[in-house]
């Protein structure tokens, strides 16, 4: 945890920004993954931990501005909860850790949202995404799963704060990183054809358990690095193949790291792979080169298309006007996702309150194919701390349809595209930091060229 004046700091910061009513905060509860005790692995809520940086199942709070309270609600242990899974501080030691005095039992506080209800305080909470939070939400606010939609000037509050990290929170996000870099380096030492997927996941996750950490996300390690979020390791790896790994760490704290790696399962590239390989370093480090405070990030989105659509035309993959391509969506069959996102306490920072709020400043999102799926596009600033991790596809069912739909004829070489259905995919990524004239690396450098990957195989 964090000193107890940084969450003291965070939420008066939260309190001048809503204004007036209630802050409702759903810390969350354990899970049960077969049976009720057999869990899955327990993860506060990321903005009730940054605000109030416990991470005990149970918890809720609320902050009252207009009543000037902050408390938190919980129950004390039961003998029986001590026996099984041991002793834990009090819930007034745990909330005197992050400044806050008064605590009530759990069953108050429907009562008292109640009472605030009718005297005509506004409740605010954020967006549920877990069942347990429409539960208490429909039980404490009688509202329907349907309703449930969140407060925005609550979201836009908690986004305005959570995007500017601070010192400290680097600190955290660049030992997540390293830890993120020490997986990647090791699988790109160890993968050998005859290997299972598994083998080469299970080795990543390993390094970041046995350093105290967890997974900010379930590991891709994959030969079908076409599929964009793969999480199959049943694979065998075969020589020609090529293994995408995207993967990440995450602290004790719970911020995040995220990276990903493309490597050949023999000791070099073949030359298709390479030169394939080759555009998306240029569209990697294009778009790291253009990163500063002031430009959007959907114009550093552009340019790596822009760079893709040129290279692409080289090799006969594509053709036409490059800006045309781009603005009409072509590049997409190619490249179907964004450039990155922000990161932090979640690995994509707060998407549960909104990637319009979050990514795109309440801004409308494009609806079209690939362009949609930018999470961020944004004017950055420094503070913002985001990945970069742009990629190349051939996916055969993308291929079929368009090709089928007689769609961008005029951009795509669907003769020469055809030959290319077992090429899979290839996606690089890091994680930077916007300073005040432009951006840092956070965590040691993973390799990144064909040389810097073949050389450590
Ligand atoms: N690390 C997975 C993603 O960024 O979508
Ligand atoms: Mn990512």
């Amino acid at each position: 945890m964090f000193s107890k004046e940084t969450y003291v700091q965070r939420r008066s910061a939260l309190k001048k920004s809503v204004g007036s009513g209630v802050l409702l905060f759903l810390g969350n509860d354990e899970t049960g993954l077969n049976y009720a005790d057999n869990n899955f692995r327990y993860r506060q809520d990321s903005t009730f931990l940054y605000y109030f940086g416990l991470s005990f199942a149970g918890l809720s709070a609320v902050i009252d501005i207009d009543e000037d309270r902050e408390i938190i609600f919980g129950d004390e242990l039961t003998i029986d909860s001590i026996v099984w899974m041991g002793a834990q501080p009090t819930l007034k030691e745990k909330a005197e850790r992050v400044g806050i005095i008064q605590t009530l039992p759990s069953a108050s506080l429907t009562d008292y949202l109640s009472k605030a209800i009718k005297s005509g305080q506004e409740i605010h909470y954020l967006p549920p995404y877990r069942s347990e939070h429409n539960i208490k939400l429909m039980e404490w606010l009688n509202l329907p799963i349907a309703a449930q939609n969140g407060s925005i000037p609550f979201i836009k509050a908690v986004v305005n704060q959570r995007n500017y990290k601070s010192a400290e929170e680097i600190v955290e996000i660049e030992k997540a990183c390293n830890i993120t870099a020490d997986m990647h380096i090791a699988a790109m030492k160890a993968i050998r054809p005859g290997m299972k997927e598994y083998e080469i996941a299970g080795l990543m996750e390993s390094i970041s358990l046995t350093l105290g950490g967890n997974l900010s996300f379930p590991t891709i390690a994959t030969i079908n690095g076409q599929t964009l979020h793969n999480h199959y390791h049943g694979n065998t790896i075969k020589s020609g193949d090529l293994f995408l790994i995207d993967a990440g760490a995450e602290t004790e704290m719970g911020y995040a790291g995220d990276m990903s790696s493309t490597i050949p399962a023999d000791k070099t590239f073949t030359s298709r792979q390479r030169a394939i390989y080759e555009i998306q370093n240029r569209m990697h480090v294009e778009a790291v080169k253009a990163l500063r405070p002031g430009v959007t990030f959907e114009s550093v989105y552009d340019l790596s298309a822009k760079i893709m659509v040129e290279s692409l035309k080289e090799i006969g993959l594509m053709k036409g006007n490059v800006e045309e391509a781009v603005r009409e969506g072509a590049h997409a069959m190619f490249y179907p996702h964004g450039l990155g996102h922000m990161m932090g306490l979640d690995v994509h920072d707060m998407e549960n309150l909104g990637e319009v709020w979050v990514g795109y400043d309440g801004r409308p999102k494009s609806t079209q194919f690939g362009r949609k799926s930018l999470r961020l596009a944004r004017m950055l600033e420094p503070g913002f701390v985001l990945t970069i991790e742009p990629g190349i596809y051939f996916i055969p069912e993308l291929i079929d349809k368009w090709k089928g739909e007689h769609k961008f004829t005029n951009f795509i070489n669907y003769d020469l595209l055809e030959t290319y259905k077992d090429f899979g995919g290839i996606r690089n990524e890091e994680d930077y930091l916007i300073t005040s004239d432009g951006a840092r690396r956070l965590g040691k450098k993973i390799p990144l060229t064909p040389e810097e990957v073949e050389a450590l195989r």
